[in-house]
Parts: structure tokens; C-alpha cells; sequence
């Protein structure tokens, strides 16, 4: 890795976008903890510093603050928001404290010449969001931007190197905003943008493989996007040092296990072991109807299950997880311990402490979008890459209630005919997700000559960006009729079929 810039996190809700936007510049970039030293960056060998924003006011008693160091490492340093009254505070300037936090647009004039604003235009709207306020610059440094409530909304030291930004040249609302980041990285920076993912490829292989030498990977494949994705990369640079574990546990989609194999076995010729407990995971799940319970015993028993398949498999020395960038990296709570949260259920309960092996996440430096296109530059196909969500305690949460073989065997069949339905279409991929939840109710129904009294089956399929807020896909009503018509004629025991038409929130995607 030749470029770098580095992004140190004081806790902005849009540090990571900062980072994203340079790598769409194909300029590779990391966030940072605030407080990395100077030593560190100037040995990862980086290009450029980013000071990221932040909530907290350079007044505050536990202020987050930088290494001074940074300012002698001799490349450019830019400040953005809260990052630049911290470089004009340490640097000699006076920060004066708002009693008004200043929030949303402004209007942006560039009064003299500057690398940062080179081909764009004099006049544009900016985002703000701060408290404080630039009142005297330090030494060397000029104003070269200005908005209706600051005189230092753009300042440099183009000497020393220094750059800062009162708005946020990062957020959509801000024009021009990616051009800002641009001037920076090429103009300033001396950036060449070569980083790309084959690159990155090529990267990571090769630190993996110094990292693990001789030695042996196992990994829990669950067939989502993240760990097919890590066990394509990892297969890639280590090839048979690789074991994947994939645990039946009875709870998967219609034929997901039989695809599983066929992909990482057949396809790519990888180790893979297929531990099938459907039995095991069945009988501990029996008279449990609380959703909790169900996440609860179906964790406990994958663990165990995982920990008896790798002491088959004999030495083993590291576990690896598809851990993505947004999973470790969150906002740094200031004030507070700064350690990045990690969030629960991406780590496998523990697992790795408990067997003495030591973690490998040969994603975790990238975002989602970021480890869908490495999978396609892998091979793996859209079916995979592109994959709908599911949870891991699977199709548990979609049987209401009790699970019970013939409710499993219910949900699993009306699923696969939403899906198939889904991607002849073409909806599958366009939502976030999309699939049938059994329901423990029985209701009226005439077929033939005959009264029946079967199960209902509910169908939830949501637009989404993130899982956090979804709604309800607005599907045309003859596709809806297709599905309903095809389930309750072709799945055993269905005699009704119903449409889950709420929010998120204050519903939620799940129906457990
Ligand atoms: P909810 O139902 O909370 O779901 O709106 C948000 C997203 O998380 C998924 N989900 C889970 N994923 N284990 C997982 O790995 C779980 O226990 C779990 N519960 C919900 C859900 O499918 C949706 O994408």
C-alpha cells in the first residue's frame, strides 16, 4: 500500500463518509482512533491527515485531542469542523465559545485563491452543523472562505501544509463538495488514485499470507455475503490452509445447504466441512415459543456444534470472521472509553477467546458496497454477492411460535415460491427483503367440495437502506396474487395468505 490518508474519528457522525469518499476518488483511506500517534501514521506511511468533525467543543474538559506530532510529520493536514478549531487552537488561534449552534445550509464565498477550491465555483452551498467559532487564525494562516455567520469558514497555511473547513465538505447537501476532497487528495495531497479493488486484492492476499504462513484458518461460512466473501479471499491466498464450517442446523432456505456445497466445494475446491444437526438444533428448539429463548439456545448450540467440527479437524490457529468496516468502526464516544464498539452478534459468542485462537477479518477495512464488488472481482456470483439479508437464528424467526417440522416445512416451501416469484420478476434484488413468516393460526378455507382448516402464511417484503427504518414493498397487486394463489395451491396446509403492510418502525422487518 503505497497512499493513505488518514482520517481521525473525534467522534463525527460522518467520519466514515469522509473515508468513503476518498476511496470513491480511488484513493485508499482509514479512520483512525483521534489520538493515534504520530509515529504510527508516519509508519503506516501516510499521505495526508483528515481531522474529522466531532460534537465536542474544544473548551470541554475532555476534549478530544490529536498528537501534535501530526503537524511536524511534514504532509498535509485537514481540518474539517470541529477539526479545524482544534488545528487553529493547538496552532495558536482563538476559538470563541457560540451560544448558538450553527446547523444546516449556508452560502459559501470564496474570496481569494486557494488549491482546496481550484475549478469550482466562487459561490456554493455548504453543510454546516457546529457550536464553536474561528475568532483569530494563528500565525500564517488566511481566510480564504466565508458564509454568512463566519469570516473563517475556509482557512490555510498553504506553507505549512495546514487546511480547515468549517462545513462539511463530505455530505450530499454540500456542493461540490466531492470536488473540495478532490483539490485535497490531488492538488495537495500529490495523490496518484491508483487503488483499486484488484489492487486491494492483490494487498490483501499477500498480507494474509504473511500473517498466517504455514499455519491454518478455519471459518464459519454461513452463506451470507460477508463470510462468502471472506472465505473467497482467504481461499485465494491460502487455498487448503482454509477450512470452512458451514452448520446445518435445520433452519436454513430451501435448498441452501446443497448451494453452499456446490459453490464452495465443487466450484471452488475449497475444505469445506457441512456439519448437519438439523436434529440436534430441532430437539433443543422443541416447546420453546419466546424469540429470545430461540436466539438464545440456537447460539449456545452453534457454538457448540462449531467447537466439536475444528477439534475434528485437529491444529488449528485462527478463526476467521467476515467482520466488515462498519462492524468495528463507530462513533468514538467522547468523553467516555474511546474503544471502538464492536456490536455483539458479529462476534460468534466469545468463540475465539474460548479456543485459543487468534481472529483474522480480512474485511474489516471495508464497507458493504466495498465487499460485494471484491466478491464479484472473486468470482462469486450475484446470487451470493447480491444476497437478501437473513437472520442467523434463520427461518426460527419466521415460524411463529413453536417450531415444529411441518411449520418448518410450510415456511421453507411458501419461501422458495416468494423467491423464485421475486427474482422472475425482477423485485428480488431491487428490495431489502422479502420473505414468508408461518403463523400458528388456523382459519376457514373451501378447496374442492371440501371445508379446510389450515395455517395462514404472512408475506413481508420491505424497501430498506440499512435495516433501521424499512417499509413496505408497494408490489403490483397481480404479482401479489401470483405468489398468494401459487402458496396456498402448491404448500400443504395453507389455506390463506396475507400481506404485512407496516413500517419500520414501529414494526419491525422481522416478525421475532
Ligand atoms: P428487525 O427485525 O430488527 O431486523 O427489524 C433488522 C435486520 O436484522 C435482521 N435480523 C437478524 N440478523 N440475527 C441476525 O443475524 C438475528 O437474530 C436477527 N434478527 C433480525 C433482519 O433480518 C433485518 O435485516
Amino acid at each position: 500500500m503505497s497512499e493513505i490518508i488518514a482520517v481521525l474519528d473525534f467522534g463525527s457522525q460522518y467520519t466514515q463518509v469522509i473515508a468513503r469518499r476518498l476511496r470513491e476518488c480511488n484513493v485508499y483511506s482509514r479512520v483512525y482512533r483521534y489520538d493515534t500517534g504520530a509515529g504510527e501514521l508516519r509508519s503506516d506511511g501516510v499521505t495526508g491527515i483528515i481531522l474529522s468533525g466531532g460534537p465536542s467543543s474544544v473548551f470541554a474538559e475532555n476534549a478530544p485531542v490529536p498528537d501534535r506530532g501530526i503537524f511536524d510529520l511534514g504532509v498535509p493536514v485537514l481540518g474539517i469542523c470541529y477539526g479545524l478549531q482544534l488545528m487553529a487552537h493547538i496552532l495558536g488561534g482563538t476559538v470563541g465559545k457560540s451560544v448558538q449552534r450553527e446547523y444546516g445550509r449556508g452560502t459559501l464565498t470564496v474570496g481569494s485563491r486557494s488549491e482546496l477550491f481550484s475549478g469550482i465555483p466562487r459561490s456554493l452551498r455548504v453543510w454546516n452543523s457546529h457550536g464553536d467559532k474561528l475568532i483569530k487564525l494563528p500565525a500564517n494562516f488566511h481566510a480564504v472562505a466565508r458564509t454568512e455567520n463566519s469570516d473563517f469558514a475556509a482557512i490555510e497555511d498553504e506553507e505549512g501544509r495546514c487546511y480547515g473547513l468549517q462545513f462539511h465538505p463530505e455530505v450530499f447537501h454540500t456542493e461540490y463538495g466531492t470536488d473540495i476532497l478532490r483539490n485535497f487528495l490531488f492538488r495537495i495531497c500529490r495523490c496518484r488514485g491508483d487503488w483499486t479493488m484488484a489492487g486491494y486484492i492483490d494487498m490483501a492476499v499477500q498480507r494474509i499470507r504473511e500473517r498466517v504462513g504455514e499455519r491454518r484458518v478455519i471459518l464459519g461460512l454461513s452463506g451470507g455475503v460477508d463470510s462468502s466473501v471472506a472465505a473467497a479471499l482467504l481461499h485465494r491466498a491460502i487455498g487448503d490452509q482454509l477450512t470452512c464450517v458451514f452448520v446445518d442446523n435445520g433452519l436454513l432456505r430451501k435448498n441452501e445447504v446443497e448451494a453452499v456445497e456446490k459453490l464452495f466445494g465443487e466450484n471452488f475446491h475449497m475444505n469445506l466441512v457441512v456439519a448437519r444437526e438439523a436434529d440436534l438444533f430441532l430437539d433443543r428448539l422443541k416447546g420453546i415459543t419466546d424469540p429470545e429463548k430461540k436466539r438464545k439456545v440456537i447460539g449456545n448450540t452453534f457454538i457448540e456444534v462449531f467447537e466439536a467440527e475444528v477439534e475434528k479437524i485437529g491444529e488449528v490457529d485462527f478463526l476467521a470472521q467476515g467482520t466488515i468496516y462498519p462492524d468495528i468502526i463507530e462513533s468514538v464516544p467522547i468523553g467516555g472509553n474511546p474503544a471502538a464498539l464492536i456490536k455483539s452478534h458479529h462476534n460468534v459468542g466469545g468463540l475465539p477467546e474460548r479456543m485459543k485462537l487468534q481472529i483474522i477479518e480480512p474485511l474489516n477495512q471495508l464497507f458493504k458496497d466495498e465487499v460485494r464488488k471484491l466478491g464479484e472481482e472473486l468470482g462469486l456470483p450475484r446470487s451470493v454477492v447480491w444476497r437478501q439479508p437473513f437472520p442467523g437464528p434463520g427461518l426460527a424467526v419466521r415460524v411463529i411460535g413453536e417450531l415444529t417440522p411441518h411449520n418448518l416445512q410450510i415456511v421453507r416451501e411458501a419461501d422458495a415460491i416468494l423467491i423464485e416469484e421475486m427474482k422472475g420478476a425482477d423485485y428480488y434484488y431491487k428490495v431489502w427483503q422479502s420473505f414468508a413468516v408461518f403463523l400458528p393460526v388456523q382459519t376457514v378455507g373451501v378447496m374442492g367440495d371440501e371445508r379446510t382448516y389450515d395455517y395462514v402464511v404472512a408475506l413481508r417484503i420491505v424497501e430498506s437502506i440499512d435495516a433501521m427504518t424499512a417499509d413496505w414493498a408497494h408490489l403490483p397487486h397481480a404479482f401479489l396474487q401470483k405468489v398468494s394463489s401459487r402458496i396456498i395451491n402448491e404448500v400443504e396446509g395453507v389455506n390463506r395468505v396475507v400481506l404485512d403492510i407496516s413500517s419500520k418502525p414501529p414494526s419491525t422487518i422481522e416478525w421475532e
